[in-house]
């Protein structure tokens, strides 16, 4: 398999608010060219009366990256989707999955699911405005109507307007009171629910989302899907993305070793700390988990989370933390 023959969505990073920042791409980067990047949920209001450079700026480096927009207007939606192509978004996808209250009360996310018509006139508002794919990502179902002929008719309405892929985290939303990150562990994964939909839209692209954090579950969903979104494995444990190109697109790996990484990500954060409110340590933290499972991670990462290091160049921590690290092997504490 070459890179080029290899399905685009076969490997990806899920959105996820507050995690998936433009710094956090940029370090997912520096370990997968291939996989495709997530943004985090930009909602339509925010993009439309709020910053547009503060919410889309992103780096060239960062593609293929797609802009995961939330909102219920088809003339709102369009628009945006066309600003997210303009700043060179590769893909607009349309969040029909998120069960948060504030999202449930502005009736979008999850709350679409029950409104397949209407994300049907967003989604052909949405292709009429801009050349790049428009996907949506969504739940296999709602509270706990476990009937499949519920997202069964959603995908199919959805496809009708023009959607070819379909990112589906293999959960209900249980809409009634259950935090958001309860709502991605408290209702059970059903994958089979995902496999279906593939067998009854051969023709639509299917991307299983949902508590997938070995190779092994990757190759078994790949077995029946065409591709896989991986959440928090990735932000948790970084490093498992250095061997996807090659494991998942035939291609040579981008990232040498953890150092390398690390190094890298230490001079970015010296161009871009100055500008950031929470100075390094807005870039540092989507690390933390770059060495999770070595001897001597835990040394490292608590200098990186010193708070009182924050005033110190990241350079200078950067060396600390080496020597947090090298402690710990020799000592083994
Ligand atoms: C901190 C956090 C924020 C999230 N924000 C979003 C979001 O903005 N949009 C979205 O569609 N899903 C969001 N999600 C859900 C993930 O995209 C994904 O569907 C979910 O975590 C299940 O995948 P996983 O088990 O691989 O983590 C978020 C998840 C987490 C952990």
């Amino acid at each position: 398999m070459t890179a080029s023959s290899a399905n685009p969505w076969r490997l990806s990073v899920a959105p996820m608010m507050e995690w998936t920042d433009r710094h956090c791409r940029w370090l997912h980067r520096q370990l997968t060219r291939c996989a495709r990047l997530y943004t985090e949920m930009v909602t339509t209001g925010a993009l439309l009366h709020g910053d547009a450079r503060r919410l889309l700026a992103f780096d060239p480096i960062e593609h293929p990256v797609a802009l995961q927009l939330g909102g219920n207007d088809a003339r709102e939606l369009a628009v945006c989707a066309r600003i997210g192509e303009a700043w060179g978004y590769d893909e607009i996808n349309l969040n029909c999955g998120c069960p948060s209250p504030r999202v449930q009360r502005g009736a979008f996310g999850a709350c679409l699911m029950e409104h397949p018509t209407l994300v049907a006139q967003c989604v052909r508002a949405m292709r009429d405005a801009v050349q790049i794919p428009v996907t949506v990502k969504h739940r296999i179902g709602i509270d706990r109507v476990q009937d499949y002929a519920f997202v069964r008719d959603f995908v199919g309405a959805v496809a009708e307007a023009g959607c070819a892929v379909f990112i589906v985290h293999a959960r209900n939303a249980w809409l009634d009171g259950l935090s958001p990150a309860e709502n991605r562990t408290v209702p059970p994964l059903r994958v089979e629910v995902v496999y279906r939909l593939k067998r009854d839209f051969p023709h639509l692209t299917i991307v299983v989302n949902g508590g997938v954090t070995t190779d092994a579950q990757v190759a078994e969903h790949l077995r029946h899907v065409d591709g896989v979104m991986v959440g928090r494995q990735a932000y948790h444990n970084p490093w498992w993305l250095a061997s996807w190109d090659e494991r998942y697109f035939g291609m040579h790996g981008v990232a040498a070793d953890r150092d390398a990484v690390e190094a890298r990500l230490v001079d970015y954060m010296a161009r871009h700390a100055p500008t950031l409110p929470g100075g390094w340590y807005a870039i540092a933290r989507h690390m933390l988990g770059l060495r999770h499972g070595q001897p001597g991670a835990r040394r490292w990462r608590q200098v990186w989370s010193d708070h009182r290091l924050k005033s110190l160049p990241p350079h200078e921590v950067a060396q600390r933390a080496r020597q947090a690290l090298e402690r710990s092997l020799v000592t083994g504490k």
